[in-house]
């Protein structure tokens, strides 16, 4: 049996889902809430009631104002006015599906292609990254026509019946499905390789994964990592991982999918996360950011793979790709280009960066600083040399920011690991706010 609830990298910034206090605020809204939304997740032991958002801020129903570290949905800030205004031109001319011609699916897809390695040609347009992660698994399967997949451990991929059975984080390690291995992601700081041949190491463990595959008779579909590691705690591969598992995973017979869910849309400093790793996936799907706020995903393959697949596969998702999504998807990559945030987030994420890891220099709870672009995780720590996560002091901070205005989630395999992961367009005064809050709750 699996059960999400109790990862600790999910579990730990959401608040106990049954028991409030009558005297937590908004106490009435919680109640209708759970009377009507059952143990729907909320986060912090007092809830926030979030009414607005501009920018890199958010403000409550008292006004207060709150730093976003943690939404990488309002990619490029919450409500942005070009993505507003797209979207509402569209709204009052036309929604309908991508079964009429449309222009705006079009370009679109020739907007996504554009942005990809050659050879990435053909996008299919879904709504969220889970579908993504669904439909990329149903296609790995159809097109290698073997069953297994490899994925990481501690990782998330979706909440569809495929895309939970891939996201060992919600899983036992030894009870994952029979077509599902998990192998250990590449963390150098605490993993069990950390030395100049990690990158080959890590990725030699893929071997015995998919002998494992293959003696179940399974065979090796697709091998799917999340480019940042984002439930891992955010980690940095060694720079020839992924070649190195490409390499072995296709030889074998299996597609490399790239779930651009978290890292994809210059998030990193890149445009999509793969590149960092010099490697261009069979399949890449995205969510999350693409709309910035609106709910759009896509797997984006090459035409040898979409072909054989609609071979023998009919797809359709009624609004995926739809007109309004399709505006809102092209104004949010015109605004990627033409405000160049790819290489507003690379300055930017060195910047913060570097920032903590002079403040890790003045507080010995911080192991490690590390991430790509404004992905950044903060691993934190008993002590730097034995390494013993900080976990109940990581468990109180997100709560205790807040009440400084700012929202910064956790992650990691012990939920100890606090991701800044803020809106592109953060600015290096936003940077140093982080930074002061930070050094502040800490002391
Ligand atoms: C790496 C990754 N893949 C897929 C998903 C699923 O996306 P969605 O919640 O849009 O279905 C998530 C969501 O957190 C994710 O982090």
């Amino acid at each position: 049996m699996s059960n999400l609830k109790d990862a600790p990298q999910l579990a730990a910034t959401h608040s106990n889902l049954s028991e409030y206090a009558e005297d937590t605020p908004n106490i009435d809204l919680i109640k209708r809430r759970q009377r009507h939304l059952g143990a729907s997740i909320l986060f912090y032991d007092q809830p926030l009631h979030i009414i607005r958002g501009e920018g890199s801020y958010l403000y409550d129903h008292h006004g207060r104002q709150y730093l976003d570290c943690y939404n990488n949905v309002a990619s490029l800030g919450h409500c942005h006015p070009r993505v507003v205004d797209a979207l509402y031109r569209q709204a009052k001319l036309l929604n309908t599906h991508t079964r009429y011609l449309h222009e705006n699916v079009i370009e679109y897809a020739e907007k996504l292609s554009g942005m990809m390695p050659t050879g990435l040609d053909i996008s299919m347009f879904v709504c969220t990254g889970t579908e993504a992660n669904e439909l990329a698994m149903r296609i790995a399967r159809a097109v290698s026509e073997r069953n297994g997949v490899i994925t990481m451990k501690a990782s998330y991929h979706g909440n569809s019946t495929l895309a939970h059975e891939i996201s060992a984080a919600a899983w036992p390690e030894d009870g994952l499905p029979g077509h599902v291995v998990a192998v250990e992601p590449p963390n150098t700081y605490r993993g069990p390789f950390t030395g100049s041949k990690a990158g080959v190491q890590y990725a030699s463990l893929l071997d015995k994964a998919m002998d494992e595959l293959d003696a179940r008779g399974e065979g090796t579909a697709a091998f799917i990592c999340d480019t940042i590691f984002d439930t891992q705690g955010t980690l940095e591969a060694p720079p020839d991982y992924f070649k190195e598992v490409y390499q072995r995973v296709r030889a074998r017979g299996g597609l490399c999918i790239a779930d651009e869910v978290q890292a994809g849309l210059a998030r990193t400093g890149r445009m999509w996360g793969f590149e960092h790793y010099d490697v261009v996936p069979d399949i890449v799907t995205l969510g999350k950011p693409m709309g910035d706020g609106h709910p759009i995903a896509a797997v984006v393959t090459s035409e040898e793979i979409a072909s054989k697949f609609t071979n023998s596969n009919v797809y359709f998702n009624t609004f995926g790709g739809n007109p309004v999504s399709a505006a809102v998807g092209i104004e949010v990559l015109d605004i990627v280009k033409q405000e160049s945030l790819v290489a507003h987030v690379e300055a930017t994420g060195n910047y913060l960066k570097d920032n903590l890891k002079q403040l890790q220099n003045q507080h010995q709870i911080i192991g490690d600083v590390r991430g790509l672009g404004l992905f950044l995780g903060i691993e934190l720590v008993e002590d730097p040399t034995t390494k013993l996560p900080a976990q109940a002091l990581a468990r109180s901070l997100p709560d205790r920011l807040k009440e400084n205005g700012l929202l910064i989630g956790l992650s990691g395999r012990d939920g100890n690991v606090l991701k800044i992961r803020p809106p592109l367009i953060f600015g290096r005064e936003e940077c140093d706010r982080v930074v002061a809050c930070l050094d502040q709750v800490l002391r």
